[in-house]
């Protein structure tokens, strides 16, 4: 047990600096060539069947090569290219850190609210809200895809990072998504109670796992934060928790299966299977964040529940 948790603190170290890095740029799998056998065929005299299908053995065994020795940040980086993102970014001399204690006086006091007309293009469109939002990519990457009909808040508590996703919100020219530096614990409620549409999809991926028992009150969903979200969220609506800790999903899961107006997707959704405990299978937004890349590529499981808000 405890060499699993030393494991994990390992693991959660590496991968916060591995976000306080900023990736290089790389090329999608999707785009090294492979030549056509029949290409080499033609170029060929004897052996020629022989000489393509090594060819062709070859650049897969070297397209394999290429996808066991990326590292974290470069499947980062490749999960979201068609964001085309800039990481040539002046954020100042302040570095992002690694962790904050969300309990510290410099985070006691609220987000102020926006004029939410000033942030979205329309603020009356149904809004999702990621909960400690990281780099803000994944973010971006639905923000992108559902322009015209849905708006994405995405808040954290580190400043740098709400800052540099902001930026590139204006790079990519995006009038439905705004990031913001907030302490989702004392913030959440007065936003959303003030947000002109309705909730529709809260998530909270990943979040900062705090392992020690007399830290746990440090970690983001706290009792008044479910309570927050259960009652702002408009009737059908959803809330997405994943971890890669076991043992922070379940807080998070015993947390809103309290509620009996939450049900979970599965039995309405039959595309959305789980396992025998109740876990989904699959990650049901079509992107994976940061924190999921890394942690799949080192090999673990991710835990994730999808409820809904009951009509
Ligand atoms: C482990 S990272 C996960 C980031 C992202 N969701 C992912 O899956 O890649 C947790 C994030 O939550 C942020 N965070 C921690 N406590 C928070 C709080 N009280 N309010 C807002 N963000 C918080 C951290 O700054 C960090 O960016």
């Amino acid at each position: 047990m405890a060499s699993s948790r030393h494991f994990m603190l390992r693991s959660y170290n590496y991968y916060s600096s591995g976000v306080a890095a900023y990736p290089r740029k790389v090329a999608p799998l999707s785009s090294v060539s492979l030549q056509s056998p029949r290409l080499c065929y033609s170029h060929c005299c004897n052996g020629a069947v022989h000489s393509a299908e090594v060819e062709l053995e070859q650049q897969q065994q070297q397209q394999q090569h290429q996808q066991r020795h990326l590292r974290s940040p470069d499947l980062v980086a490749l999960e979201y290219a068609d964001l085309n993102l800039s990481y040539k970014l002046d954020l100042g001399h302040v570095r992002i850190r690694q962790h904050v204690n969300p309990l510290s006086s410099s985070f006691s006091v609220p987000a102020q609210v926006p004029e939410w007309n000033h942030v979205f293009r329309d603020p009356t469109l149904p809004l999702m809200v990621d909960i400690g939002c990281g780099s803000g990519r994944f973010l971006l990457w639905l923000a992108k895809r559902n322009s015209k009909v849905k708006n994405y808040l995405g808040l954290d508590i580190r400043q740098k990072l709400a800052k540099r996703a902001e930026i590139w919100v204006k790079d990519l020219a995006l009038d439905n998504i705004h990031f913001m530096f907030a302490n989702a614990t004392n913030s959440f409620k007065q936003l959303v109670a003030s947000y002109h549409g309705p909730l529709m999809l809260v998530s909270i991926l990943c979040p900062d796992p705090h392992f020690k028992k007399r830290h746990h009150k440090r970690r983001v969903l706290q009792k008044p934060l479910a309570v927050a979200i259960v009652d702002h969220l408009m009737p059908g609506g959803q809330v997405f928790i994943q971890s890669d800790v076991l043992e922070v999903a379940l807080d998070m899961r015993n947390q809103f299966d309290e509620f009996d107006v939450l049900k979970h997707i599965d039995p309405s959704n039959p595309t959305l299977l789980c396992d025998n405990e109740g876990w989904l299978l699959s990650n049901p937004l079509g992107i994976r964040t940061e924190r999921e890349i890394h942690a799949e590529l080192e090999g673990a499981r991710i835990y994730r529940r999808m409820y809904q808000k009951q009509m």
